[in-house]
């Protein structure tokens, strides 16, 4: 076992877009895990958009990680040496032990996976954080009937796409929106979606006229800016909007301001905001829910990986910019 651990820390905070620079990199001395802690090989690290909030000196659902800190972050891991009686070595686990190849954490922070089951990237994934927010998102806040039309923005994406999927099992006529003809032609052609809209392509709010042609009852929103902006004047009355993220507003330097919302108003627009750790005293009826799609063969999955801990900035980087095709992982180990 080697004696140090490689982390990346957060060395400043990005203004607009997140560069490397932002990041220090540090080899420190192996932790020794005290009375009920756990040492943990990192195996996989997820990268998620809610990061670049963190990195930001404001007040939001939780505080940001300081200067120095080690950036946070879900990582799937072995045990390698337990003080805690639940936990033995080469137990898999989930971890909140953010980017770094080694960490010491409490037994009661970690979460023990059956990597048997499913591989164990899916447990930051599909039958992760991001899967429970589209099932909770999906089921609890959009209320989707069957024969409803559905809009899922990033509709790829480690969110987007269990959302728009578990649409199709409900019933729903689903459209997509995605960046580009590749992102489409899966989202369509692998993962069942009714139709794509790129929006890259321009004409967006054309496309969505002609795609829904009885208006939207549910738009899922992962993108924010412009797009909800689009989207507001295409929804129905008492549609509902699953306000889930704001992908295209993390970087900006001003907030975009909408010009669309008295459509909320005059639609009687049911719009509610989305934290995915307000179900957790519900998370394993998702996971039970969603293991049972996946091994049915009713739910397709995809990854983006970028290999060595060195290579997580510029995956988040990536990501940050849509240039992520599926969940965006780093393999560490
Ligand atoms: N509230 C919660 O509890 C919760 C939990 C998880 C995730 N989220 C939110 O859900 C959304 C999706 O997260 P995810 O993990 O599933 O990520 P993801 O969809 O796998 O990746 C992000 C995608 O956003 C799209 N995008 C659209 N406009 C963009 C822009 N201006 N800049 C960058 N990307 C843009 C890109 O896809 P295209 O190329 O198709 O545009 C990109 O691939 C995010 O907004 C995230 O913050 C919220």
């Amino acid at each position: 076992m080697p004696l140090t651990n490689r982390q990346i820390l957060l060395a400043n905070r990005p203004q607009g877009a997140v560069s490397e620079a932002n990041f220090r990199f540090v080899d420190v001395p192996l932790g020794k895990p005290g009375k009920g802690e756990v040492l943990v090989k990192n195996e996989w690290l997820s990268l998620d958009p809610y990061m670049r909030g963190r990195m930001n000196d404001v007040k939001s659902y939780v505080p940001p990680v300081q200067i120095g800190e080690v950036m946070v972050g879900q990582t799937v891991g072995e045990v390698i040496e337990s003080r805690d009686p639940g936990f033995a070595p080469g137990d898999t686990v989930l971890t909140p032990l953010g980017w770094q190849l080694y960490g010491v954490a409490k037994g009661a922070d970690l979460t023990k996976i059956d990597a048997k089951r499913a591989p164990a990237s899916y447990y930051v994934g599909v039958l992760g954080m991001p899967g429970i927010t589209a099932w909770f998102g999906l089921f609890e806040i959009g209320q989707p009937k069957a024969g409803e039309t559905l809009v899922v923005s990033a509709a790829s994406g480690a969110v987007g796409s269990v959302v728009g999927q578990l649409g199709k099992l409900t019933g729903c006529r689903v459209v997509g929106i995605a960046g580009g003809k590749a992102k489409c032609d899966y989202v369509v052609g692998e993962l069942g979606f009714d139709t794509c809209i790129d929006y890259k392509a321009g004409g967006l709010s054309d496309a969505l006229r002609a795609a829904c042609p009885t208006g939207v009852d549910v738009y899922f929103e992962n993108v924010g800016g412009e797009m909800l902006d689009t989207l507001l004047r295409v929804m129905n009355r008492f549609s509902r909007i699953v306000l889930c993220g704001l992908i295209a507003e993390y970087n900006a330097a001003q907030p975009y301001r909408y010009a669309n919302l008295r459509s909320v108003l005059v639609n009687r627009i049911k719009m509610q905001g989305m934290i995915v750790f307000d179900w957790k005293t519900r998370y394993g009826e998702a996971v039970k829910g969603l293991s049972a799609h996946l091994s049915a063969g009713r739910l397709k999955y995809r990854e983006s990986v970028v290999h060595g801990i060195d290579n997580a900035p510029a995956g988040l980087i990536a990501l940050l910019k849509g240039e992520n095709f599926g969940k965006q992982l780093v393999k560490l180990a």
